[in-house]
């Protein structure tokens, strides 16, 4: 009898002692693999196409595990760091669409569907009316592409302070909504936002890795409003500050939201659009000037290729990136997609318009841009139509082989 108490107790002890090690050999081992996995992050930071693929791969396997795992302390925490470095892997895309711009906005949307390999998701804020109507359009092309793309399409907000009404007028219908975003999608870390009258030649993914080539005071990138001081709106004819020499063009904006309210952007917005409403003409992209007047070491300039506009060939061919490497993105302001007066623009726009996804790409967008553009070699523009289709060719060739 007392030896059996003995033996249990002795039983019981070296159970305890065996736990305790077991329990702190368990605990070493997720350590060590929490380091590890942070450190792939680490390493892999610098090596922005490395960071994309090896992290693309994780996101597909384990999101819903990550999620899941969330909350369990200091594990769970890195998991959600190592999640939140994960969304840095799809490309997110927004525009703001008011008014009549439904068509035009789903050409832009197409165009950006068709050369993104990525992850990529969609944010569409709309004006009331057009919201059912974007979300028919996007979830036929969803299905219809092998769910290539996610979406949302969200209703226009702004926020409470400040005159809402005033807001909603200021230039364009629902233009100033993109000043907001911030705020508005406080659940966004970057997004890559384009006006309705924009198109993609290119894949998207050439436009955000410029991400990975800001410093890290810088928030935002954007073009150059004009490449020459000649035909410079703002250096000539502005009444308020603006960035740098010849000011930006703000129609293809790659903002990091995070940077921005950390920023606290929206708190300069409204002050700023109170002190100079009665000099601004270009009313939103004027905001932005003044603020990055004030701020130059939080923009990030990248080329004319990115935000390609009638101005950069009317006259002669002033963007050289888009002479080396292609347009990018182009972008037809003062309505020259619909218009008569720029036909290499409205060419281009045409083509884009009558693809259908899924179709091939070779033959039903690529021919027949070129046979388009052909017809407009009378044109300033026209004449240097090769630089419309470079980028699309080189996207061709690289995955079609052809
Ligand atoms: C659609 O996507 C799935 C996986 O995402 C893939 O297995 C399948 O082959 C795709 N189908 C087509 C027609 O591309
Ligand atoms: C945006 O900035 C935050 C904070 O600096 C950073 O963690 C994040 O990686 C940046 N996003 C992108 C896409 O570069
Ligand atoms: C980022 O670049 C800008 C422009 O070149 C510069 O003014 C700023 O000091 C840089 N910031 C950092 C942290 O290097």
């Amino acid at each position: 009898m007392c030896r059996s108490m003995k033996s249990i107790s002795r039983f019981v002890i070296i159970f305890s002692i065996l736990s305790v090690i077991f329990f702190y050999v368990i605990v070493n081992y997720f350590n060590s693999s929490q380091a590890g996995l942070s450190n792939q992050i680490v390493w892999t930071d610098g090596l922005s196409n490395n960071r994309r693929e090896l992290i693309g791969v994780s996101e597909v396997q384990s999101n819903e595990e990550l999620l899941s795992l969330q909350n369990y302390g200091e594990l769970g925490s890195r998991l959600h760091m190592y999640k939140n470095s994960m969304q840095g892997s799809q490309i997110v895309l927004a525009v703001v669409a008011c008014g009549d711009r439904l068509s035009e906005t789903l050409v832009m949307i197409k165009s950006a569907i068709l050369f993104t390999q990525k992850p990529l998701n969609i944010i569409v804020l709309a004006d009331d009316p057009l919201i059912a109507s974007f979300k028919e359009k996007l979830n036929v092309w969803r299905t219809s592409t092998n769910h290539s793309f996610t979406y949302k399409v969200l209703p226009i907000t702004f926020p409470l302070q400040g005159n809402t009404d005033e807001w909603r007028k200021l230039f364009k219908p629902c233009a100033s909504q993109r000043l907001f975003l911030p705020t508005v999608l406080s659940d966004v870390d970057s997004l890559l936002y384009v006006d309705t009258d924009t198109l993609f030649l290119g894949p998207l993914e050439d436009v955000w890795r410029h991400f990975d080539l800001m410093n890290a005071s810088q928030m935002a990138a954007l073009t150059p409003e004009h490449e020459d001081p000649n035909t410079g709106w703002y250096n000539r004819f502005a009444k308020h500050p603006y960035y740098g020499r010849l000011g930006v063009n703000s129609g293809v904006m790659l903002m990091n939201l995070t940077r921005m309210r950390a920023f606290s952007w929206t708190n300069y917005v409204v002050p700023i659009y109170k002190e100079y409403k009665l000099k601004i003409t270009w009313g939103d992209q004027d905001i932005i000037n003044i603020i990055f007047h004030f701020h130059p070491d939080k923009l990030y300039v990248y080329p004319c290729r990115y935000n390609y506009r009638p101005d950069h060939c009317m006259y002669m061919s002033v963007c050289k990136s888009a002479e080396s490497q292609g347009i990018a993105v182009l972008h037809g302001s003062r309505g020259s997609f619909h218009a008569e007066k720029q036909p290499a623009f409205r060419a281009i726009y045409r083509a884009m318009e009558e693809y259908q996804l899924g179709t091939d790409l070779y033959v039903n967008l690529f021919s027949t841009m070129r046979n388009y553009l052909e017809l407009t070699t009378s044109t300033n523009c026209g004449k240097i139509q090769h630089i419309f289709t470079k980028a699309m060719q080189h996207f061709i060739q690289k995955t079609y082989g052809r």
